[in-house]
């Protein structure tokens, strides 16, 4: 049977579990563990199977019709006529379920129309508490890169992501997911109009080039969504390889080249 709480009962039941030192969501969904089956006992279909050998296979589940969220992605980031209709579009779908746990959209940060876009793969715990993309030690790395080169966010960078919510335990995007939420990303790409793209880690290559394997790919243009994208390691894995900075400074400096040029 399902229990049906109130907003009130429901938000003291959250505030009990923060008392406990509950600290993130670790699944996409809510799961009540009473409504759960006996662990102990074996599960049905297998009791089935060892009465009747042969009749205990499981119903394959229909899939449950609904509306396309690629396509209505499409739609509603179609229709977006510039960033802050793009930012309500996203606020307003409700067809990804990491919009459920996390506690802030992150939409950008950054001058809007900048030559240089950043896109990122998806906010962690402190994007998700500020609702601004690249603020925890991944993001002060970023900055202290592009402030190498001469760039800043309060200048002449944009930066996004992939996803707009946090991952629950970060962890990686699905397809479905990173499937839904590109065309946002494009229409994002198109509306900001930047000279060039900066592709952070393998996520943000697979939305946008279609392929992963960061190793090979960073440091060569690619053409895509109308304009150049240059791959890089993301700042998260050159905190944890601090070897790779060398290779990230020969990027950096082909983005700076690039910019020259333009
Ligand atoms: N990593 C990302 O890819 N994006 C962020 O916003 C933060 C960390």
């Amino acid at each position: 049977m399902e229990t049906q709480i109130d907003f009130h009962t429901a938000r003291a039941l959250l505030e009990w579990q923060v008392e406990l030192g509950v600290t993130d969501a670790i699944g996409d969904q809510p799961v009540n563990r009473y409504d759960l089956p006996d662990q102990h006992r074996p599960p049905r279909t297998a009791q089935v199977a060892a009465d009747q050998p042969g009749q205990g296979a499981p119903m394959p589940m229909a899939k449950p019709k609904g509306p396309d969220p690629v396509a209505e992605a499409r739609a509603a980031a179609r229709a977006a006529g510039d960033l802050d209709a793009l930012q309500a579009a996203l606020a307003a779908f409700d067809h990804c379920e990491l919009k459920r746990g996390a506690r802030n959209l992150v939409f950008a940060d950054g001058v809007r129309g900048a030559p240089v876009m950043i896109i990122g793969e998806a906010p962690g715990r402190d994007e998700d508490r500020e609702g601004r993309p690249f603020v925890g030690r991944a993001g002060q790395l970023l900055d202290r890169m592009l402030a190498a080169i001469g760039l800043s966010r309060a200048e002449n960078v944009y930066i996004t992501n992939v996803l707009p919510w946090r991952p629950p335990q970060n962890r990686d995007p699905r397809p479905d997911e990173i499937a839904m939420m590109t065309p946002f990303l494009e229409r994002h790409v198109a509306l900001s109009a930047p000279k060039a793209i900066v592709l952070m880690g393998n996520i943000s290559c697979q939305a946008v080039l279609g392929k992963r394997g960061i190793t090979r790919l960073r440091g060569q243009w690619q053409q895509a969504m109308d304009k150049p994208v240059l791959p890089m390691f993301h700042p998260a894995y050159l905190l944890r390889q601090p070897s790779a900075k060398r290779m990230a400074w020969a990027d950096l400096l082909e983005l700076q080249a690039k910019l020259r040029q333009s």
